[in-house]
C-alpha cells in the first residue's frame, strides 16, 4: 500500500528523535520513497547519516538548498504524497500554528498542500500548556491530523503525556491516511459479474465474452472501502478477491437465486454481471450426437434480474445496472434505466477499443434518471470501479 508513495518526514529536536528512525525504517522496508527533513535541534540527538542510510536518500536540513540538489527544497519536499512530523516539539507546533517558515521544516509545512500528520512529543507541562494545547486545536482546525501523544514516565523524568507514540502506531496511521477511504464502512454492497452460462447439453453452454474484471473491480474497491461485499459470480478465471463473501453460480437462474436470497440486506447492488437473457428450452441429458446438417435448439427467456430488483427496491437502497451495446448507446442505455428502474445506469459501447468484454480498461457513460450523463474516458477497471461507487454513493439518501 505504501509502495512507491513519497513521503517527507520532518524530525525535530526531542530526545525521541532516535524513534523516528525505526518509523523511516518501517517506511523505507514497505516500500515508500522517504525523505527526510531535520532542524538544528533534531541533528543534535540523532545524526543525519542514520536517516540518509535507512532511507537511502540524501537528509536535508537546509533551507536554501543543500542536500539532492533541489534549488527550492521546501517546494520540492512539500509535495510528498504526505508530510509526517514526528516528533513534533511544541515549537514546530507553534510554528505551523502561526504559518511560521524560517527554516527547512516549517516552510515545507506551510507549503503543503494537503494535511500534515503531527505526532508530538515533549515535557507533560509543555504539552498541558494552555497555548501548545491552542496551537494542537488550531493545527486541527486547519485539517491537519495531530496524533495523541503517549502517557508514561517521560524523558525528563516526569510522568504523564508527552511521550512519541510507537514508531509501530505512527507507521499504521501513515498506511491508514494514505489508503483507500474508508467511506463505505457500515454499508452492505451487493455486485455480481462475470458471464452466466446456460447449458445445452453435459458439455455444451450458451455464454458471453464476459470475464468477471469489471465485477471483480468493484467488489475490491467496495471491500478496500470498508463495506460488507457479497460478489454473485458467474465461472470466471479470477481469483476471489479477499475479504469478500463470493457466491457462485453458472446460470442465469441461480444467479437470479442468489441476488434475490442477498438482495434485502443489500444498500447498494451494482449489476456487472452479463446475463443470459434466453437458455435452452431444454438441456439434453446425454452428449448431442452429430446428425444433420443443422440443429435447432429452442430457447426460452430467463428472468430479467435487474427487472426483478427495480420491482422491489426500497427507497433506501441504490440499484445501478450496466448496459452492455453495440448500437445505439445511449437511446438503449436509457430506456433500461426506466424500464428496470435503476437509479443509475453504466453504460458501455463494447465495440470501441478498450472497452467491455475481457478488457482490463473500460470506456463507459454514466447515466442518472436526473437524465445527467457523465462521459468518463478510457480508464483502467480498477479505477472505474472507484468512480461507480462514488457515483452510487451521491445517490443515496
Ligand atoms: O466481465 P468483463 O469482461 O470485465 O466485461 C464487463 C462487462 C462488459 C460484462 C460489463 O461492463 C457489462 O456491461 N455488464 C452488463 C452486460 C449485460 O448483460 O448488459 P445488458 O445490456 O444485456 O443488461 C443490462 C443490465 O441488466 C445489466 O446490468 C445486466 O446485469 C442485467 N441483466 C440482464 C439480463 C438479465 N436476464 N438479467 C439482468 O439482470
Amino acid at each position: 500500500m505504501l509502495k512507491g508513495k513519497f513521503i517527507t518526514l520532518g524530525v525535530t529536536g526531542s530526545i525521541a528523535a532516535y524513534k523516528a528512525a525505526e518509523v523511516a525504517s518501517l517506511l523505507a522496508k514497505a516500500g515508500a520513497d522517504v525523505h527526510v527533513i531535520m532542524t538544528a535541534g533534531a541533528c543534535k540527538f540523532v545524526a543525519p547519516a542514520t536517516f540518509a542510510a535507512l532511507t537511502g536518500n540524501p537528509v536535508h536540513t537546509d533551507l536554501f538548498g543543500g542536500a539532492g540538489g533541489r534549488l527550492i527544497p521546501h517546494i520540492e519536499l512539500a509535495k510528498a504524497h504526505l508530510l509526517v512530523v514526528a516528533p513534533a516539539t511544541a515549537n514546530i507546533l507553534a510554528k505551523a500554528a502561526h504559518g511560521l517558515g524560517d527554516d527547512l521544516l516549517s516552510a515545507t509545512i506551510l507549503a503543503a498542500k494537503g494535511p500534515v500528520l503531527f505526532c508530538p512529543a515533549m515535557n507533560v507541562q509543555m504539552y498541558r500548556n494552555p497555548a501548545t494545547q491552542a496551537n494542537i486545536a488550531a493545527l486541527k482546525r486547519y485539517g491537519h491530523r495531530v496524533l495523541e501523544p503517549g502517557r508514561g514516565q517521560l524523558a525528563c523524568g516526569e510522568q504523564g503525556e508527552g511521550r512519541l507514540p510507537e514508531p509501530e502506531e505512527i507507521f499504521e496511521e501513515i498506511a491508514r491516511l494514505l489508503g483507500p477511504a474508508q467511506d463505505m464502512r457500515g454499508l452492505r454492497v451487493l455486485v455480481t459479474a462475470g458471464g452466466t452460462r446456460e447449458p445445452i447439453d453435459p458439455v455444451r453452454f450458451i455464454s458471453n465474452y464476459s470475464s468477471g474484471k469489471m465485477g471483480y473491480a468493484l467488489a475490491r474497491a467496495a471491500a478496500a472501502r470498508g463495506a460488507a461485499v457479497t460478489l454473485v459470480s458467474a465461472p470466471t478465471a479470477l481469483a476471489p478477491p479477499g475479504g469478500v463473501q463470493v457466491v457462485f453460480v453458472e446460470t442465469a437462474q441461480q444467479m437470479y437465486e442468489a441476488v434475490l436470497e442477498h438482495f434485502p440486506q443489500a444498500d447498494i447492488v451494482v449489476k456487472a454481471a452479463a446475463v443470459a437473457d434466453y437458455r435452452p428450452a431444454k438441456t439434453a441429458e446425454q452428449k448431442i450426437k452429430k446428425e444433420g446438417e443443422t440443429l435447432v435448439i429452442e430457447l426460452e427467456r430467463n428472468p430479467d434480474i435487474l427487472f426483478e430488483l427495480g420491482r422491489r427496491k426500497q427507497p433506501h437502497q441504490v440499484l445501478v445496472g450496466f448496459a452492455a451495446e453495440t448500437e445505439n448507446l445511449l437511446a438503449n442505455a436509457r430506456r433500461k434505466l426506466a424500464e428496470k428502474n435503476a437509479d443509475l445506469l453504466v453504460a458501455n459501447d463494447v465495440t470501441r477499443p478498450g472497452a467491455g468484454f475481457g478488457a482490463d480498461t473500460n470506456i463507459v457513460k454514466l447515466i442518472y434518471r436526473s437524465g445527467e450523463t457523465v462521459d468518463l474516458p478510457l480508464m483502467e477497471k480498477t479505477a472505474l470501479a472507484d468512480r461507480i461507487l462514488d457515483a452510487a454513493l451521491s445517490l443515496r439518501e
